[in-house]
């Protein structure tokens, strides 16, 4: 959508500089230099790149200890009609390439990889040439990984220009509410990104996955996608191809969801990744990450709230999951966005109404039963105030007045893993202190 309007832009402000300078003549080759730099428009404090492409992005596969997956898309003329290659390597991206002809889209698989490594990558596009950017493999099934930091973000709801110049309700607060973020996100560097459900805010506007994997570029070529659709993207994508469309994931889900529920497990941590998924596939799903694909610790993720305490509260879907949760042990952990608040219970066996395990609010020990049910907040805006809950580990925060965007940042060692909860003042650019924390301790392996 910005490659109409964004060149022009670039080319008139350079020629006005250069005029200014008087130096047009000296450095009118500028002019001609193939859009490498990321210039493009501004969108209340964010600058949307006008790159001729989307991506490289990191996909996952069954096997991340052996193969990963890159994606990348042309959105002008000149790449959608161009071959390219892909190089990549451990000590410099040279060391292997993979060559592929013009189309409209590219999922590469990069295969037999060395596992719990650190590869280099660059994208050539036609004449675009990317950074170099990198990826972690996971270690075989059964061994941990050293540090995997993971950014989570749920309830995003990117949305696009056009709809700030339309001036259209909760659109330029988006960008806004992002800026503040954006820094932080970029510095926390994850190498996975769990993405909750409501990545955008319609599901059928393409403007805004653009939008997406523009302002989210460095991240996204840098860290593992791991998403889930929420009801913003299924409300109007009906089927979810335009979802899965930039999103294709393991085709591991139950039959008529597999293009919205999937699992994968990265270097012990099982990822329950669902929009639906109940009864027997969940059974299953949960023996197969413990007992087939090595991980000692599963962590469910859906886009709707099974417990939740607040002023719009509903509490929807906790019966049928919360009890095969408790029936296949070894869920330590629930993740779940929707209602744009933070919130984390104890860990909780369902029991008919739920029932704490313990009064312990910061360190759960391996053998801890039951499981943490979090909600993570938006980073477009809130609309729910929680309510206090003797079951809510984080009960009075954030304790300021007012409402707040925000993220989690969890990081992943042998030993634990550690989740924090950051926020940002809605109106102000202030990121206050970390909100929340918790120690989920590993068995010992
Ligand atoms: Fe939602």
């Amino acid at each position: 959508m910005d490659s109409l309007t964004a060149p022009t832009r670039r080319s008139f402000l350079k020629t006005t500089a250069l005029a200014a300078t008087g130096l047009g003549l000296l450095y009118s080759d500028l002019l001609r230099v193939p859009a490498v730099a990321a210039e493009g428009k501004e969108v209340a404090g964010v600058k949307l790149d006008d790159l001729p492409l989307l991506g490289p992005y990191l996909l996952p596969t069954e096997t991340p200890f052996e193969s990963i997956r890159v994606a990348f898309r042309g959105t002008e003329e000149k790449t959608r009609g161009a071959a390219g290659v892909l190089s990549y390597g451990l000590k410099t991206a040279g060391e292997k390439e993979v060559a592929f002809n013009a189309t409209d889209k590219h999922v590469l698989e990069l295969k037999d990889l060395a596992a719990d490594a650190e590869y280099q990558y660059v994208l050539q596009l036609g004449d675009y040439k990317s950074p170099v950017y990198r990826f972690r493999t996971s270690p075989k099934p059964g061994a941990r990984a050293q540090k995997t930091k993971l950014g989570l973000f749920f309830d995003f709801h990117c949305h696009a220009p056009k709809e700030v110049e339309q001036n259209e309700k909760g659109a330029e607060n988006f960008f806004k509410h992002y800026g503040y973020a954006m820094a932080d996100i970029k510095k926390f560097a994850p190498d996975m990104l769990i993405l909750g459900g409501d990545i955008v805010d319609e599901g059928i506007r393409r403007e805004e996955y653009d939008t997406f994997f523009r302002i989210m570029r460095d991240v996204c070529a840098n860290a593992i996608a791991v998403p889930i659709p929420g009801n913003h993207e299924w409300g109007t994508d009906k089927d979810l191809s335009i979802y899965a469309d930039y999103w294709p994931m393991p085709q591991n889900g139950p039959e008529g969801d597999k293009n919205n529920t999937w699992s994968f497990a990265y270097g012990g941590i099982g990822w329950q990744m669902r929009k639906n998924g109940s009864g027997d596939w969940l059974k299953a799903n949960i023996r197969d990450l413990k007992e087939k694909r090595g991980a000692d610790t599963i962590v469910d993720v859906q886009h709707y709230q099974v417990y939740q305490w607040a002023e719009k509260s509903t509490d929807l879907g906790k019966k049928g999951v919360c009890d095969v949760f408790d029936a296949e042990g070894g869920v330590r952990l629930c993740l779940f966005g929707h209602r744009h608040i933070h919130q984390r219970s104890l860990p909780l066996l369902y029991e008919g109404n739920g029932k704490a395990t313990t009064k312990e609010k910061s360190e759960y020990a391996p053998d801890t039963k039951g499981t943490i049910y979090m909600q993570s907040p938006s980073m477009w805006y809130q609309y729910t105030q929680p309510l206090e809950n003797p079951l809510v580990a984080c009960n009075g925060k954030p304790s300021f007045a007012g409402s707040y965007t925000g993220y989690g940042e969890m990081t992943i060692t042998p030993e634990a893993l550690v989740s924090e909860t950051y926020v940002y003042d809605g109106s102000g650019k202030s990121r206050h202190d970390r909100i929340d924390q918790f120690k989920l301790l590993r068995s010992k392996g």
